[in-house]
This record gives C-alpha cells, structure tokens and sequence, in this order.
C-alpha cells in the first residue's frame, strides 16, 4: 500500500488512476509520493520517507529541488500536458497587446447607462484602435512544448516567425514549422522583431534573462510577453522603457507588485494553464510518472534525477539505488553483489549532473545485508527495495 498527500487540489481524472494499493493522506509525514501543483515547498519539512514529489505542471520554482536530491527524492514534471492551455493564452497575450480589447469593453461597460451607446461608441472607439499581428515578426525565445505550439500557431496568422534556443531537443525539432527562422544569437531577434515572447524554465541561469540591456537592443515599439515566470524578466526596466516609449506593452501571466496595474501592462492572473483540459492532462501525467516510480522504480520525466526506464521487473527482485554521481561507483555496487554471490539480470545506470540513478533485477531476494552493504559504498543517499 502507497500513500499520497495533494498539496493543492489535483483533477480527480489523474486521481483516479490510483488503485486501491493506493490511499491519499492529509498527512505528508507519511506520504510516499506527493502532488503538488503551485505551492511552494521551500519552507517545508521533507520526510524521510518521502520518495517522490510530482508536480503537475511544467515549472518546478515551488520545489527545492537540491535539498530533494540530496535526500534521495525524486521530483517530476510535466512537460507538454499543458502546453496547448498556454500556447492558447500567449495568442490571446499577443491579439490583447495589439489592439486595446480591455480598454474598449471597459468603456462599454462604463457607458452602459448611456442611452446611444452604439453611436457614443462609433466616436470613441478610434481610443481602442490598434494594430494587426500579420506580417509582424514574433521572436521565440526556448522552443519547448509551449515555444514550438506558439511558433506553428503564430506562422499559420501570418506571422514571420524567429526562434532562439540553443538546446532545442530533436523532439521539438520535429515539430516546429520549417517556416520558423533559427536563430543563433538572441540579439537577431531583440534587434529584429515587433514581438518577443519567452518560453524558458526559471533557472538560476535564466533569471533576468530579459535584461535591461537586452531590452535596450530591442525595437522601439516592442511589445514582450511573458507566460514563462515573471523573474526571468527585469520588469522594473521593463517599466523604466514603457515610460520612454521603447516598450509599447508588457504582458505578463504573473501578477506582482511592480507590474500590477501599470500603464503599458496587461498582467494576468496565472491563466496560462488554467484550463479543464490542462489541469486534467498534468493531473493524469503526474500521476502515471507517480505510479511508474513507486511500482516499478522507473523514473520519467524527472528534474533531479535522469531518466531510467526498465519496463516492470520480471525478474524476483527489483532494486534502486540514489547516489551521487562519482566515478566506480558501478564497479563498488557490482562487487557488493559479487561478494554475496548474487546474480544481477538486469542493470541502468544514468546520470544527470551531480546525481546518478541505478536500477537493478536481481535473481536473489533482496537481504538486510545486501541493502546495507550498498549504503556504505560512497556518495549514496538511499537504496530503496522495489521489488522483493
Ligand atoms: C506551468 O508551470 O506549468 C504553468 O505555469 C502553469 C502552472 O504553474 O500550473
């Protein structure tokens, strides 16, 4: 039996891919897996008990995600499953951006006593007017699932279309538009297009990625969106250039006290996923992953640890070693299991930066002594029985 604890409401429909091996808790001192979507677990006490965290969503800035590593917990996201949900908001950033819809209905509104509005609103509405996007060029930053969705749909309006990323995954190669311009160097697209658009994750090496200096080498009149995280942005110069005109809108999906109610800003309330089909995508994938690792230890999708896929265990025994990523470590586990005379059928081993991830089949049940044995060899954080 599995236990899980929602930190935030999840779609019942992932929920219910749960078994009955499974039981949701209020208590997270005694969950073995954790769902979790925009609270943050900064602050947090992380059991020992705890193995996984799956956030159902894309960015995982709510979660620690060293201090879970170093303890041997796995967290995963969910790339893609809502990228349709903010792709859709993005295009509706760029249309709000481009003519003043808000501004129009909110003067509807506040003429609603007017007893000839239509004919009041054919002399006001000149105040609303704007532009089109068509034949406007729309720079990319981070061709992911949500980047690549932006690119084919903003080329299909019309759009001349720049994208920057310089770790694009073959995957997503795949799917962009030949249409779309690579570009090699940020800077073609901050001198070059009328709309710029950022759809990378919040690392520490992204933060304040919209710098001041980038936007001083943008076009004047540039309109910049942001349904990424509000901090990979230098917003206060962002409102330092809508002041002198260099920046015609900012549109951010996260609101905060520098941008919220700004001229030149259209901030939104974190909509960009906010959609019964996205929340029931992220919900049903972090689930899946969720499953996948407490039964069978395989690990997809996962930020802190690598990839490590062996389908179900066929084999007596199944069992999982965390550790740090240190040369012969493969060669001190082997040798663990030469020493007790037990045969290993089927083995992974990956690594992702500082941490590794090893499964092993084992024809043997898994002893006391053999799991101890594995925990004194160096840079282990935790051996966990899968199988037995
Ligand atoms: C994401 O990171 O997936 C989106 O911003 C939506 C969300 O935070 O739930």
């Amino acid at each position: 039996m599995f236990k899980y604890n929602c930190l935030n409401p999840i779609a019942k429909v992932g929920l219910e891919r749960f078994t009955d091996n499974y039981k949701a808790t209020d208590n997270i001192s005694e969950a073995d897996g954790v769902l979790v979507r925009s609270a943050s677990m900064h602050e947090m006490e992380l059991p020992e008990s705890l193995l996984a965290i799956a956030r159902a969503g894309a960015g995982v800035n709510n979660i620690p995600l060293d201090k879970c590593a170093e303890k041997g917990i796995v967290v995963f996201n969910t790339p893609g499953a809502n990228a349709n949900g903010v792709k859709e908001l993005t295009i509706a950033g760029l249309l709000l951006a481009s003519r003043d819809v808000i501004g129009g209905v909110n003067w509807v509104s506040s003429a609603k006593d007017d007893e000839n509005i239509a004919k009041t609103a054919e002399k006001e509405k000149k105040k609303f007017a704007g532009t089109e996007i068509q034949d406007k060029k729309l720079g990319i930053i981070g061709l992911g699932a949500i980047g690549v969705k932006v690119a084919n749909v903003a080329k299909n309006l019309g759009m001349e279309v720049w994208g920057y990323d310089p770790y694009v995954s073959v995957d997503a190669a795949w799917n962009l538009s030949r249409d779309v311009k690579h570009v090699l160097n940020v800077d073609d697209i901050y001198a070059n297009c009328d709309y710029i658009t950022i759809h990378v994750p919040l690392l520490d090496s992204t933060k304040g990625f919209i710098s001041e200096e980038a936007i001083g080498k943008m076009k004047d009149g540039v309109i910049i969106l942001n349904f990424a995280r509000d901090l990979l942005v230098d917003e206060a110069a962002v409102l330092k250039a809508i002041k002198a005109g260099k920046v015609r809108k900012y549109v951010s999906d996260f609101p905060n006290a520098t941008t919220a109610g700004q001229d030149g800003c259209i901030v939104i309330p974190h909509l960009g996923a906010s959609t019964e089909e996205s929340e029931d995508n992220c919900a049903k994938m972090a689930v899946k992953e969720l499953i996948e690792y407490l039964e069978n230890g395989n690990v997809i999708n996962s930020v802190n640890y690598p990839t490590v896929d062996m389908g179900p265990c066929t084999d007596n025994a199944r069992v999982a070693v965390l550790s740090k990523n240190i040369p012969g470590t493969i060669n001190k586990f082997s040798a663990v299991f030469a020493d007790l005379n037990i045969n290993i059928s089927d083995f992974t081993n990956k690594s992702k930066g500082e941490y590794a991830y090893t499964l092993m089949d084992v024809e043997a049940k898994i002893t006391d002594e053999l799991i101890a044995k594995l925990k004194e060899v160096d840079g282990v954080i935790r051996v966990r029985v899968v199988k037995n």
